[in-house]
Order: C-alpha cells, then sequence, then structure tokens
C-alpha cells in the first residue's frame, strides 16, 4: 500500500477504511454484473436479441475494465479484496442482474439491464460525493466510470422507447474512453 497516499487521504477527512468497503462492494458489482450481463447477452437472440447484443457486450466488458480499474486503488488505500469470491459476490454493492423469467421478451431483458446501470450511477456519484476535492485519485477514477455508466444508461434507456439518448455509437465494444487510462493491464 502507499502510507502517504492513504494518509493525505485521511487527513482530508475521509474515513479511510469506510472509503475501502465503498471500494470492493462496488469492484464486487462490476464482477458480478461483467457475469450476468454475460448470461444476458448469451440469452440475447432472434430477431429483438440481435441488435441489443452489441451493446450488452460493451457494457459487459467496461463493467469488467471497471473492476480492473478499481483494484488497485482497494489495495493502494490498504484494502483488498475478499479471499473467498462467495463472500466477494454478496457484498455487490448492486443487486443481482437475473436472467429474467422470459428470455425471449426483450422488455424485461432491458428493463434488468437498464436497472443495473441505474444502480451502479448511483454507486459512483456516492464515490465521487464522498472523494470530491479531498482524495483526487479515487474521485477522478470513480468519475471515468461514472461516464460509462451514464452513456450505459442512456443507450438501455434508448432501447427501451424512454427517448432519444444523443448517442452514437463508440466503435468496438468495451473501449473504455474514460476508464481506459486508469487500467494497468489491457483492455
Ligand atoms: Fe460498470
Amino acid at each position: 500500500m502507499g502510507k502517504v497516499a492513504r494518509q493525505v487521504v485521511e487527513q482530508a477527512g475521509i474515513n479511510v477504511n469506510e472509503l475501502i468497503g465503498k471500494l470492493v462492494r462496488a469492484a464486487s458489482a462490476e464482477f458480478t454484473t461483467y457475469y450476468y450481463y454475460t448470461v444476458l447477452r448469451v440469452n440475447s437472440i432472434g430477431f429483438e436479441g440481435e441488435g441489443l447484443k452489441e451493446i450488452i457486450e460493451d457494457a459487459r466488458i467496461e463493467d469488467r475494465n471497471h473492476f480492473e480499474a478499481l483494484l488497485p486503488r482497494i489495495y493502494e488505500l490498504g484494502g483488498a479484496l475478499p479471499r473467498d469470491i462467495k463472500d466477494f459476490a454478496k457484498e455487490a454493492a448492486c443487486p443481482d442482474a437475473y436472467l429474467p423469467a422470459n428470455p425471449q421478451d426483450m422488455k424485461q431483458m432491458l428493463s434488468v439491464l437498464v436497472e443495473a446501470e441505474r444502480c451502479a450511477i448511483r454507486v459512483y456519484t456516492e464515490i465521487c460525493n464522498l472523494t470530491t476535492g479531498k482524495d483526487h485519485r479515487t474521485y477522478e477514477l470513480a468519475l471515468a466510470i461514472l461516464h460509462e455508466e451514464v452513456e450505459h444508461e442512456a443507450w438501455f434507456s434508448e432501447y427501451l422507447g424512454e427517448g432519444p439518448s444523443g448517442h452514437f455509437r463508440r466503435g468496438a465494444p468495451g473501449a473504455s474512453p474514460y476508464t481506459g487510462r486508469f487500467m494497468t493491464v489491457p483492455k
């Protein structure tokens, strides 16, 4: 861990153990969502499902990227991932994004997807609010992830017919235009 890196955050008035807890729960939500989005993407088939497949894939790979980007900051601050993956999964900051009862119903599928993104937006907004002006590195990281979660919500919401998102596709799935620079492993 970075001794001074943690100390300056404490001195700025942040309860670092509490912050680490939030980062671990956020990392767990990314990891579990990556898993659940794999199941959702695989089941996104047929005339309606096929069009959804690519944006699910984009959100899926970017969630994995978010996990990778969060990981070093947890350890830098003196935290760690739980030893047992089952304990880790139980701590997730967002509910399990289960395959809906009828996977053929793309409305049901989309509502699972959009709710997962909305939860993530709340999680990173809370971390940004907690760290702004105090823990610059965590703030910038959480803000980068927040940008991508907001885009994911916009795409799924547009699919649900809730109004235009104003976005156009960004290129290859998993590009992580905001979070990429925080990753210490290849995207
Ligand atoms: Fe994410």
